[in-house]
């Protein structure tokens, strides 16, 4: 939900800021901006659409700035259409910003300044920010910038610089993320660590209303009393590849290709003597026996995976677990107790709804466990314990690789607790655990041919809309291949579960509709496929997910796409992956941006 970057040092910062920027287009890609201080003054360059739109425009005009220390922006529109005059920076001579956030309090702020005599130009929230720092700024930043969070409200994470001193950027944040990187000779402010690693893997990470002073050889932080803060120098452990394509036609298709080794890289250390031991997450046998209930609070594919995980915990612990999206949890008024763990599952650890939700739990006293893949995130360190699944960064902005290693996360968790409450032997808990210790090698053979999921989304392109259905676990995995499919291809599709169609869905099905039904779990394959008949009966084209086991029947399916055999309650996390591909194949062969898709963005920290 926007990205933020700056640089100061002593080379030309331009080529770094766009470099920067171009990997936190992730975050949005409505517009994208920089402000460089060139020869001492504040020169802003900023365009509607992409990166790519704002290069052309300073290479059309002949104005690319130069210059060594500047802030840029890659935007997601919340306040104000995208539109060159909404992008950021915004500002004036004196004092330029760029945020990432939400000002809540913007319309009060703005009423008070146009009535000390300010013009506005733009219908965003970020102005009223750089306007009040104009009016409280009297020579001092550090004053300035205190004074003015103070009267703000919402999340930010800024990015500051005054004319007056053109070799130093100010950053504040609160409730947004925000990173310093630390060089020699140079240092830089961003979003997100990809931003960076290039330049640099040494990092800070400012906490909420932490103020830095940065400049080329030094960066000083301060809290809101001006005292000094002295802080660790964090050291980002990802692979420079793993945010480059490395060879693959978009982000998505590669992080497919990864789920092997990232499922790998999660749970393998996490496991011990052939059972899950989550110790090291702070969670141990006997903590686990004692929870009531869980809640799983998450949002979009997120929340697909806690879905997944509420099947898989209530029917092999026996322990009632509620699901719930993270925006809806928090106005929904929940029973919590202390006796209750919340369970809050997100790829960026930065989701506001997610992270809001986890603060009530916490008010609520129930114990909070955070599944997570970016470290140090906001919900992170706000749970009180966290499993952090090892994906890798995930710059696609359809999710697929965090959502196996999530489901992956969950599987140990249901494991472990099964073991702890007795439901489970201490053989059936290493037999279902080696069992998943294979799953990295058959997704891996699976990626092998990936023919079937190409052929089933060519007969995907032309339809405006479709149903997927499953029952059970069949239903809780549809939920999320219906979500990449339409997120990325603009199809229109809706998840049912097979069972109720016949309740009033079924009047959708005419003739040719795709119907793609997910049908791996053998205790309920027999009901599904009375519910395909029903279908197909009435014209619909069935496209089928099920194991190789299944008999072929056009009376059935029209297509089948197979998966291995495995225990039943795992075969989420292989079906998982043809799904992702008829989606990202539809979308390829629509000739649409697979990676980013239309009026999102990856990391949605507003609520
Ligand atoms: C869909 C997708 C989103 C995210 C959701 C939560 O492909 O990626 O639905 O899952 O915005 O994001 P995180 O996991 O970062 O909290």
């Amino acid at each position: 939900m926007c990205g933020i970057v700056g640089y100061v040092g002593k080379r030309d910062c331009v080529d770094i800021l766009i470099d920067s920027l171009s990997k936190l287009e992730y975050r949005g890609y409505d517009s994208a901006g920089i402000a460089v201080f060139e020869e001492g003054k504040i020169v802003v360059e900023k365009s509607k659409g992409r990166l790519v739109d704002l290069q052309l425009k300073m290479q059309d005009n002949n104005s690319r700035p130069n210059g060594v220390c500047g802030i840029g922006h890659t935007r997601w529109a919340t306040h104000g259409e995208p539109s060159d005059v909404n992008s950021h920076p915004h500002g004036n001579k004196r004092v330029s910003i760029v945020h990432n956030g939400i000002i809540e309090n913007y319309k009060e702020i703005k009423q008070f300044l146009e009535n000390e005599g300010y013009i506005f130009e733009s219908q965003t929230d970020t102005e009223t920010v750089a306007k009040l720092l104009d009016y409280y700024y009297e020579g001092d930043p550090l004053t300035t910038i205190i004074k003015t969070i103070s009267e703000i409200r919402g999340s930010y994470a800024l990015g500051i610089i005054f004319s007056d001193f053109p070799n130093q950027i100010f950053a504040v944040r609160k409730d947004s993320p925000l990173i310093i990187g630390l060089s020699n000779d140079e240092n830089y402010i961003a979003s997100d660590v990809p931003a960076i690693l290039k330049y640099t893997r040494n990092y800070y990470l400012l906490e909420s209303n932490e103020i830095a002073v940065i400049s080329s050889d030094n960066v000083n932080i301060y809290d809101i009393h001006k005292r000094p803060i002295s802080k660790e120098v964090k050291v980002a452990d990802w692979d420079m590849d793993a945010a480059e394509k490395g060879g693959f036609k978009h982000f998505m298709l590669k992080e497919i290709y990864e789920q092997p080794n990232a499922i790998a890289t999660t749970i393998l250390p996490r496991i011990v003597d052939d059972i899950p031991d989550l110790t090291e997450a702070g969670i141990n046998v006997e903590s686990l026996k004692q929870y009531k209930q869980i809640f799983i609070v998450a949002c979009g594919t997120a929340m697909h995976a806690g879905v997944v995980g509420k099947y898989v915990i209530e029917r092999m612990a026996r322990v009632q677990v509620h699901v719930d999206i993270a925006s809806e949890f928090r106005y929904r008024n929940p029973i919590l107790s202390k006796e209750d763990l919340c369970i809050v599952i997100s790829q960026s650890g930065e989701t506001a709804d997610t992270l809001a939700a986890l603060k009530l739990a916490k008010q609520m006293g129930a114990k909070t466990l955070a599944i997570v893949n970016v470290k140090g995130s906001s919900i992170a360190r706000e749970a009180d314990n966290v499993i952090y699944t090892h994906a890798g960064p995930e710059i696609s902005v359809a999710s697929t690789k965090a959502y196996s290693v999530q489901l992956a996360v969950m599987y140990l968790f249901a494991f472990e607790l099964a073991f702890a409450k007795g439901q489970i032997s201490k053989e059936e808990c290493k037999r279902l655990t080696k069992i998943l210790m294979t799953v990295p090698e058959m997704i891996e053979t699976m990626l092998y041919s990936t023919e079937a999921c190409k052929f089933a989304a060519s007969r995907l392109i032309n339809s405006d809309s479709l149903l997927y259905i499953g029952r059970g676990l069949d239903y809780a995995l549809s939920m999320e291949g219906s979500l990449k499919l339409k997120e990325i291809s603009y199809i229109h599709s809706e998840t049912y579960a097979a069972g109720e169609l016949k309740h009033g869905t079924i009047s959708l099905v005419t003739e040719g509709m795709p119907v793609i039904a997910v049908v791996t779990q053998n205790s309920l394959k027999e009901k599904t496929i009375s519910n395909i008949k029903e279908v197909k009966a009435r014209g619909a084209k069935v496209i089928m997910i099920c194991d190789e086991n299944m008999p072929e029947d056009k009376e059935v399916a029209d297509f089948m796409i197979t998966i291995p055999c495995i225990e039943e309650c795992l075969t989420p996390i292989l079906a998982c992956v043809p799904l992702q591909l008829v989606a990202y194949y539809t979308s390829v062969l629509k000739g649409l941006d697979v990676d980013k898709p239309r009026n999102l963005a990856k990391s949605v920290t507003v609520e």
